[in-house]
């Protein structure tokens, strides 16, 4: 990373970490900002952070976190090789989806985020992520696993590996999905994968 860019990003975690733009920082013990190499060419993004996630201030560390590395491990990824961020950086109660004037307050963020890594592909976990970053009336269930190229950007997006958990049926179509992730890094992305 450049040095200015790191410093911006830095800047922009620390900033980020105190945020009051929207009613969950009332209820969250702290704000999950991303894990993970901040010059990526791969950005993962999630919905929000649940109870371990609160707790540990790093997302996907429960048990969907766990599915998760699995995912990523089938194709020889890691964390380390990725950046991996939610929608909504503070836990909503109960594990609720996030209210959409909750994801408008905490986009601008991502969006920071996103302008600093300058990803080549954007991988949505879940519905609700690729609602707000694929197409509003986006199917996870007709749509999983396709390409769009859209802002500069590949993005697809995957079911949520919570999902996964309660209905593993759709293990396969997922693993499936993950192949189809790896065939697009080794088309657009220089660093991320070895030869
Ligand atoms: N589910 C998400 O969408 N994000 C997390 O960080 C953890 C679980
Ligand atoms: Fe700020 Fe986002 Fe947390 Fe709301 S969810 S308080 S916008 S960081």
């Amino acid at each position: 990373m450049t040095e200015i860019r790191d410093s911006q990003w830095e800047q922009l975690k620390k900033e980020c970490l105190t945020c009051t733009r929207c009613a969950l920082s009332g209820t969250r013990t702290q704000v999950v900002f991303g894990v993970g190499d901040p010059l990526s060419e791969v950005l993962f993004i999630g919905e929000g952070p649940g109870q371990e996630e609160d707790l540990r201030g790093e997302p996907f560390v429960g048990r969907a976190g766990q599915l998760l590395d699995v995912m990523l491990a089938s194709v020889g990824l890691q964390r380390e090789n990725i950046y991996i961020a939610n929608i909504v950086k503070c836990r909503p109660p109960n594990n609720r989806d996030p209210l959409n004037i909750e994801q408008d307050a905490c986009i601008g963020w991502l969006r920071e985020q996103v302008k600093l890594i300058r990803p080549k592909i954007i991988v949505c976990l879940g519905r609700v992520a690729a609602m707000k970053i694929i197409r509003p009336d986006y199917k996870i269930t007709a749509e999983h696993g396709r390409w769009v190229e859209k802002g500069g950007f590949w993005m697809t997006a995957l079911y949520h590996p919570a999902f996964l958990l309660r209905d593993p049926r759709h293990k396969p179509d997922t693993f499936a999905d993950m192949k189809s992730l790896e065939i697009k890094i080794r088309e657009v992305c220089a660093r991320t994968l070895p030869d």
